[in-house]
């Protein structure tokens, strides 16, 4: 697969412009990074003038109206539309955040869409997001136990128990958090980045679970975890709220208490 990669402040060349139609009142300018794997070009930034009047609120929405109404070769991830997918997170204004829940009116001047930043790019607002997928995969994100389940029941927790999941179970995985950390910019092959560290220790912190140790053990390493320099930009800009770098302080505050 053709892939191209730039660093989140690199200077990108004007595309294509498209005028808004005669007589519109409201216009507003996005500009959007275009880049085809299959033309041999460098990346540009189109630009595509809206009439406000005649589009939802959000950008998705714009989005979407540039790709039925205006450019059918422009390319990015949705579904949702409501912010539970976590596919159409992309760089916003320079913030990595949900296209379908960043209103266009918060957005002062041109609205500048980028993919989410230092991932390879499939084609235009599409990341490749193969090397979280893996690491995902490799903190076992299921529960693990030893103990049979009871013949007629689930697995209770009590109320405080339950608790400890919330602010980890909300993640949709969007990994705005991971590609505005600067420490997975620079070691993303090794260090897993907030994404993942924040369902690691969802796993760890589920009562039900019974691989505490095991999982422990996994991230006990100097790069998966301790790559984490606490610059919170993954706090900053979850667009649902969460705090990452609080689930990977309690992880390194558990690794500490076992060392005794
Ligand atoms: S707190 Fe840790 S995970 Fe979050 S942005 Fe900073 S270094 Fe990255
Ligand atoms: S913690 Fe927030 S920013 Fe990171 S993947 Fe989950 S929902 Fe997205
Ligand atoms: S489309 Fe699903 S989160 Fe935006």
């Amino acid at each position: 697969m053709a892939e191209f990669s730039l660093p989140a402040n690199s200077k990108i060349g004007e595309g294509k412009t498209y005028k808004a139609e005669a007589g519109a009142k409201r216009v507003k300018s996005f500009k959007v990074y275009r880049w085809n794997p299959d033309d041999g070009k460098n990346p540009v930034m189109d630009t595509y003038e809206i009439d406000l009047d005649k589009c939802g609120p959000m950008v998705l929405d714009a989005i979407i109206k540039i790709k039925n109404e205006i450019d059918s070769s422009l390319t990015f991830r949705r579904s949702c539309r409501e912010g539970i997918c976590g596919s159409c997170a992309m760089n916003i204004d320079g913030t990595n955040t949900l296209a379908c829940l960043k209103p266009i009116a918060e957005v002062k001047g041109d609205v500048k869409i980028n993919p989410l930043p230092h991932m390879p790019v499939v084609k235009d607002l599409v990341p490749d997001l193969s090397q979280p997928y893996a690491q995902l995969r490799s903190i076992e994100p299921w529960m693990q136990s030893e103990t049979v389940a009871p013949p007629d029941g689930e697995r209770l927790q009590s109320k405080e128990e339950r608790a400890e999941l919330d602010g980890l179970w909300e993640c949709i995985l969007c990994f705005c958090c991971s590609t505005s950390c600067p420490s997975y910019w620079w070691n993303g092959d090794r260090y897993l980045g907030p994404a993942v560290l924040l369902q690691a220790y969802r796993w760890i912190a589920d009562s039900r679970d019974e691989a505490t140790g095991k999982r422990l053990d996994a991230l006990e390493d100097p790069f998966k975890l301790y790559r984490c320099h606490t610059i919170m930009n993954c706090t900053q800009t979850c667009p649902k709220g969460l705090n990452p770098a609080k689930a990977i302080g309690k992880v390194k505050q558990l690794m500490l208490e076992r060392q005794g």
